[in-house]
């Protein structure tokens, strides 16, 4: 233990794997505690990872092991009431956050000024934003390359607020954080369709209108095809630019067709893990240390939480919702409460359920483990076989 930070997880299920990847790459932090309410996810963590002390409430965490910084790896609607509790402990100067930050702009509007008023540095888990694909778009756009930004198309399937905080949020990174002007949106929601215990929408889509010229175009569980969470298309005057996390192309009247942008990839560049969370650690060392804002504070992400919401409450009220929006609740669940979207096949499901570890055969598990078997592969086959009884 040498590191001049002391860190806690809270929540030892899958993306905690990838905060302690990035812990694990960066000196200055030593990860001391973890946190988690099943007895065998922490223990999990504890063999794999070597920490020291586990808890069973962030609580008992803050004041025993009195950690610098939290992770909040938890399910998303637990997001803002951990950090709003994380924020108000003395040792506690720091909290990274996952993403979606948080279901409903009161939610995120919490965490924003729960640390601003205790003065804890808030960053949320867009880890994207430090991918070699996403930084050289950056780089280029800035550079003039494509001219001036006309609009970007976002295709993203499993959830609105799963994946396209992901693509919004870097689509806005690359194009300097504008800020959004208004939003209109359409959803569907016939099934009675959850993720992570949030209730999403079937399907939606949602222009977003930046200072003109700027448009985002957001569709969401509609044509797949090859969609993925950090990939974009951005058009410009003089350009246009596909980019993905570690890969990019460039057309425009220099590129004769499209050109593949060499990223000088590294080992442990990727989307989740590796080199990107270490790298979100390390910039956010430097601000605990008097350095410039992380570029993944919490008020940035802000406004990508206030796009999606809009998206939800322009189909609400059927109007385009000009920012900033009025509504503090979660649209899409007033508009399940006022009828506004009717389940037509009964039936509550949840695409991410699977990962519920509070009912699981524990020693089944160990021995999937044992053999090899990922983590999400074995909760998977765990929640499969439960359902078959
Ligand atoms: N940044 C990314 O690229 C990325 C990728 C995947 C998931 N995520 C986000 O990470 C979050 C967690 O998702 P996951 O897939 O790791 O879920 P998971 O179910 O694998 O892990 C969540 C863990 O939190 C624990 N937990 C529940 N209540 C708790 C509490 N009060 N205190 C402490 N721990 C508690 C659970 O027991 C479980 O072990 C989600 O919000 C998800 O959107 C982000």
């Amino acid at each position: 233990m040498t590191g001049r930070y002391k860190a806690a997880i809270v929540g030892c299920g899958g993306i905690a794997q990838a905060h302690m990847d990035g812990y694990s790459m960066v000196d200055d932090v030593d990860v001391v505690a973890c946190v988690d309410p099943i007895p065998e996810a922490r223990q999990m963590y504890m063999d794999d990872w070597g920490i020291p002390q586990s808890y069973a409430t962030l609580e008992e965490c803050a004041y025993d092991a009195e950690p610098d910084i939290v992770s909040v790896c938890t399910w998303h609607l637990l997001h803002d009431p951990l950090t709003v509790e994380a924020a108000g402990y003395p040792s506690i100067k720091a909290i990274i956050c996952e993403k979606p930050m948080a279901i409903g702009m009161g939610r995120a509007n919490r965490m924003v000024e729960a640390c601003d008023a205790n003065d804890t540095k808030l960053v949320i888990s867009h880890q994207r934003r430090f991918t070699p694909g996403w930084n050289k778009a950056k780089e280029l756009v800035e550079a003039g390359a494509i001219g001036i930004p006309l609009r970007v198309d976002i295709r993203v399937k499993e959830g609105l607020a799963n994946w396209a905080t992901h693509s919004i949020d870097g689509a806005k990174f690359i194009l300097g954080d504008p800020k959004p002007r208004w939003v209109m949106g359409a959803v569907q929601r016939t099934t009675d369709k959850h993720e992570r215990n949030t209730p999403i929408e079937d399907s939606c889509i949602g222009l977003v209108m930046f200072d003109d010229p700027l448009q985002f175009f957001i569709q969401s569980d509609l044509w797949d095809n090859d969609c993925d969470a950090g990939k974009f298309f951005i058009r410009g005057t003089e350009g246009m630019l596909h980019v993905r996390e570690t890969v990019l192309k460039l057309f425009n009247a220099e590129t004769d067709g499209w050109k593949s942008i060499d990223l000088d990839l590294q080992e442990g560049d990727q989307a989740i893990g590796g080199n990107m969370n270490a790298k979100q650690v390390e910039e956010l060392v430097r601000w605990l240390d008097g350095g410039p804002e992380h570029r993944n504070a919490g008020h940035i992400a802000r406004d990508t939480v206030e796009i999606m919401m809009a998206m939800y409450e322009s189909a609400r009220q059927n109007k385009v919702i000009y920012m900033p929006m009025e509504e503090q609740e979660y649209p899409l669940e007033l508009m399940i409460e006022e009828g506004k979207v009717v389940v037509e096949e009964p039936g509550r499901y949840d695409i991410r359920g699977f990962l519920d570890r509070s009912n699981i055969d524990e020693a089944r598990y160990a021995q999937l483990k044992e053999d090899g078997v990922s983590h999400h592969q074995a909760m998977r086959i765990l929640h499969d076989e439960m359902a078959r009884g």
